[in-house]
């Protein structure tokens, strides 16, 4: 799509694209329900959708993808639905185990794993551990699991009270810059553009410290039908916002 720079442009890999693209990857049920299917065919169809999106991104030239795959309240749904989506993420993983050296794709988690299943949690390390050894310029993909961004606050808050209480740290240090080093997203910066598929228009709890200067794009597009046009689509459109950060154009 015009308007869009790609890596091997002439105008440079960064021209204009957005260095970090965060997806609130929403509408599996509802694409499923639609088709008389039961929703876990519906996850089953939004993991192909992100393998599709995240080759998408690193092929352009975006270096963070970060997506929301299961939130601190997913939980409240049945065990049935809560164990298909943890089998695809496992599914995922031993996949990405064999590829993402090849591929060049660093695999980062943010959330809280401690009630994550051990076998995924070893899994995690594992993808951890081959990303480690990857170039940091590498393409990264951020997996939201058991993520929320109240518990993303509170957990990196908690940490920053108990170095101070251990005298390893001032209260009156914290700035923006140290506090966003205590949470999961430390070292990455903030996506550029929010992407939300499936009509709703919420955040859902989604990264709420990082998205205070994000562009947003909403798409009443369910997530398995979500492709490269869509993704063109939302790139096209913060191309064409006006950041401002609360300054005045010139
Ligand atoms: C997003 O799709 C995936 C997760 C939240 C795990 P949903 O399962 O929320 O799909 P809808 O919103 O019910 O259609
Ligand atoms: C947000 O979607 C979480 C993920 C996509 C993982 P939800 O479907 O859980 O959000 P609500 O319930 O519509 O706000
Ligand atoms: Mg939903």
């Amino acid at each position: 799509m015009a308007g869009i720079f790609r890596k091997n442009d002439t105008a440079g890999r960064a021209a204009g694209l957005p260095r970090h693209i965060a997806i609130i990857m929403d509408g599996n049920g509802r694409w499923a329900t639609r088709r008389g299917l039961p929703r876990t065919a519906g996850h089953k169809a939004g993991a192909e959708t992100f393998r599709r999106i995240a080759t998408y991104c690193k092929n352009i030239g975006v270096q963070y993808l970060t997506v929301y795959a299961f939130s601190t309240e997913n939980w409240k749904r049945s065990a049935d639905e809560v164990g298909a989506i943890m089998g695809l993420l496992k599914k995922y993983l031993l996949e990405a185990v064999d590829t993402m050296e090849k591929d060049q794709i660093r695999l980062r988690f943010f959330g809280d794993m401690t009630p994550i299943a051990p076998e995924l949690q070893a899994l995690a390390q594992q993808t951890d551990a081959i990303s480690d050894q990857l170039a940091p310029g590498d393409f990264q993909a951020n997996i939201c699991l058991n993520y929320g961004g109240r518990d993303e606050l509170l957990r990196g808050i908690r940490r920053f009270a108990a170095e101070c209480a251990a005298g390893e740290k001032k209260p009156e240090e914290l700035d923006e810059g140290l506090f966003s080093s205590y949470l999961d997203s430390a070292g990455i910066p903030d996506p550029e553009l929010i992407i939300r598929p499936s009509g709703e228009l919420r955040l859902s709890n989604f990264l709420l410290w990082q998205c205070a200067y994000s562009e947003f794009y909403f798409t009443d597009v369910l997530w398995p039908d979500f492709d490269e046009a869509e993704m063109d689509r939302a790139i096209a459109a913060y191309q064409a916002r006006d950041r401002r950060f609360g300054g005045v154009k010139k």
